[in-house]
């Protein structure tokens, strides 16, 4: 099945290292990072899962709960969170769900045959606290992904539903942010008293405070 932005994610229930968790109910009003491995026992995603340890603090920051898969069971999940923390200096707490017949990776479509049958690539998910998924990225098995971009993706997430703006390439927090199209110039002045710059009619920027 694949899964779009603006979709539900789809609900499951499921073993992880944490114990037995219900998407919808364990994520609660937060968002949530969802992403899958290859597999556990494997160099990229030991980087990958050492990293999602370290930004605990800035994920909490931004309400945002991490949860992690890989086709192995919970058993191998715990041995090798054991290795995560000893070689990344971590000590890792989000749950990690396991999925040893493939149910939940073929649920999100996880599995790329040509990259493999059975495990999952690296696929993220950010789902919000109505559980409808906001950005959808895939990456090869090789590739680790960049954490940075995981952050500022909630961040212009969050700050365009508070706002009601949309942000630039590379845009980072506390950068001029853009009105989207959407809005007339009379809206504009009113949602934005504290005024915007016209570079063309459809590229409006503002500051936010
Ligand atoms: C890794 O996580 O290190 C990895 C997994 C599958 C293929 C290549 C790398």
């Amino acid at each position: 099945m694949s899964l779009h932005i603006g979709d539900t994610a789809p609900n499951f229930a499921a073993a992880t290292t944490a114990g037995e968790i219900e998407l919808h109910s364990w994520s609660g009003d937060s968002w949530v990072f969802f992403f899958s491995h290859p597999a556990d026992f494997t160099p990229v995603c030991t980087t990958e899962m050492g990293m999602t340890a370290k930004l605990a603090e800035k994920f909490e920051q931004r309400n945002v709960k991490p949860l992690g898969l890989s086709t192995d069971t919970v058993e191998e999940h715990c041995k090798w969170v054991k290795d995560v923390d000893e070689t990344q200096g971590v000590t890792l707490r989000f749950p990690i769900v396991a999925d040893p017949d493939l149910k939940i990776a073929r649920l999100y479509d996880m599995i790329h045959p040509d990259e493999s049958e059975t495990a999952a690539v690296r696929s993220v998910f950010i789902i919000d606290p109505q559980n409808k998924i906001r950005l959808t990225m895939t990456y090869p098995m090789s590739v680790g992904r960049n954490f940075d971009e995981i952050l500022r993706v909630v961040d212009s997430l969050q700050t365009g539903d508070r706002a009601g703006i949309a942000t630039p390439a590379n845009w980072k927090p506390g950068e001029d942010v853009i009105i989207p199209p959407s809005v007339s110039d009379e809206e504009a002045r009113e949602k934005f008293p504290q005024g915007f710059e016209t570079i063309k009619p459809y590229l409006r920027t503002t500051k936010l405070g």
